[in-house]
C-alpha cells in the first residue's frame, strides 16, 4: 500500500497501486495519463476479452457530454449531482452546464477519495462547484451529504448523473432500490441520467473474461441486460429515443449501428410540474 501524496486532506487514506482501479482503467481506456502499470494490464486484458471497449468508453463519455448539454440547454436545468465522477477527463460536467448558465451549480460525488481529490485539485476555490467523497450504495447518507445539501435545492428540478457507475453495484448492493432512494428526493420537472455496461451483444465468454477482470479490480463489474438497465428509469418520462445504445442517443450524425452495443443509455424525466409537490 502506497499514500500516493496528493490525498493529503483525507488523513490515513492510501492508494492499493497492486490493485486494478475502475477509476483509472477507464481513464486508460479514453487515453488518460492518471494510470499506473496495474491498472493498464486489466485494461489490457479487458481489450483482449472486448476489443470494442475502448471505442464504448469514448461513446460513454461523449453521450454525458449530449446528455448534459440537453440538459443545460434545452431542459434549463442548473444543478447537477454527478454520481461516479471519474478522473478528469475531457468535457466536465460543471463547463458543459456553464456554457448555459455560469452559475450553474453541480456536485461531484464518488467513492474513490483520490478521485476526489483530483476533483478538488481541478476546482479549486470554485463557488459553485463542489466535489465530495461519498458512496452510491448509501443513497440516503449521499443525499444528506452537507455539501450535497447546501448546493442542490432538492425543491427544485436537479438532473442526477449515474453515467457508467451503477455496472459497479452487484444486485446484493441493491442498485434498485439505491435509484429508487434518488428519484424520491427529486422534485417533479428533475432528470436521471444513465448509462450501464451490458453484455447483451458479446459472448459469454468474452463477458465472463471481462467479469474476472473486474473481479480482480477495486469493484467488480456487472453487466445488466437492456429491461434490467429499464427498471432504472421506473416511474418516469423517458426522454426520446429511450434506452438505447450509449453511441446513438441524441448523435446528431445517424445512428451508426456499430456492433455490439457496450453500454445502454438513456434520460428520464419526473413526471409533474415544477414546483409542486
Ligand atoms: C467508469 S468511471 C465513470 C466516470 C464518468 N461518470 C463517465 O462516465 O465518464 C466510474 C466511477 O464510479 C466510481 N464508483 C464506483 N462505485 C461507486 C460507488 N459505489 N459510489 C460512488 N462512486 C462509485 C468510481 O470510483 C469511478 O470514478
Amino acid at each position: 500500500m502506497i499514500n500516493p501524496g496528493y490525498a493529503d486532506d483525507l488523513p490515513g487514506r492510501v492508494v492499493d497501486m497492486n490493485v486494478p482501479n475502475v477509476a483509472r482503467i477507464y481513464d486508460f481506456l479514453l487515453g488518460g495519463k492518471d494510470n499506473f502499470a496495474v491498472d493498464r494490464v486489466a485494461a489490457r486484458a479487458l481489450l483482449a476479452a472486448v476489443p470494442e471497449a475502448a471505442r464504448a468508453a469514448r461513446d460513454n463519455r461523449a453521450f454525458l457530454a449530449r446528455a448534459v448539454r440537453f440538459l443545460a440547454r434545452e431542459a434549463g436545468i442548473r444543478q447537477f449531482l454527478d454520481i461516479g465522477t471519474g478522473l478528469p477527463a475531457r468535457g466536465h460536467v460543471h463547463e458543459i452546464a456553464r456554457e448555459a448558465d455560469p452559475i450553474a451549480r453541480v456536485v461531484y460525488c464518488d467513492n474513490d477519495p483520490v478521485v476526489v481529490a483530483h476533483a478538488n485539485a481541478l476546482l479549486g476555490d470554485a463557488l459553485t462547484v463542489a466535489a465530495v467523497e461519498s458512496d452510491l450504495r448509501s443513497p440516503h447518507q449521499l443525499l444528506a451529504h452537507p455539501r450535497v445539501r447546501e448546493m442542490i435545492d432538492f425543491d427544485q428540478p436537479v438532473a442526477v448523473l449515474l453515467v457508467a457507475v451503477l455496472h459497479f453495484l452487484e444486485d446484493s448492493d441493491s442498485p434498485w432500490e439505491a435509484v429508487g432512494a434518488i428519484k424520491d428526493r427529486m422534485a417533479p420537472g428533475s432528470y436521471l441520467v444513465v448509462s450501464h455496461v451490458t453484455g447483451d451483444e458479446i459472448t459469454l465468454e468474452a463477458l465472463r473474461q471481462a467479469r474476472a477482470v473486474y473481479r480482480g479490480a477495486s469493484a467488480p463489474g456487472t453487466a445488466r441486460c437492456r429491461e434490467e438497465i429499464e427498471l432504472f428509469f421506473d416511474g418516469l418520462e423517458m426522454v426520446t429515443p429511450g434506452v438505447v445504445d450509449v453511441a446513438v442517443w441524441q448523435a446528431r450524425r445517424r445512428a451508426r449501428n456499430i456492433r455490439p452495443a457496450l453500454f445502454y443509455a438513456g434520460v428520464g424525466r419526473k413526471p409533474g410540474i415544477p414546483g409542486q409537490p
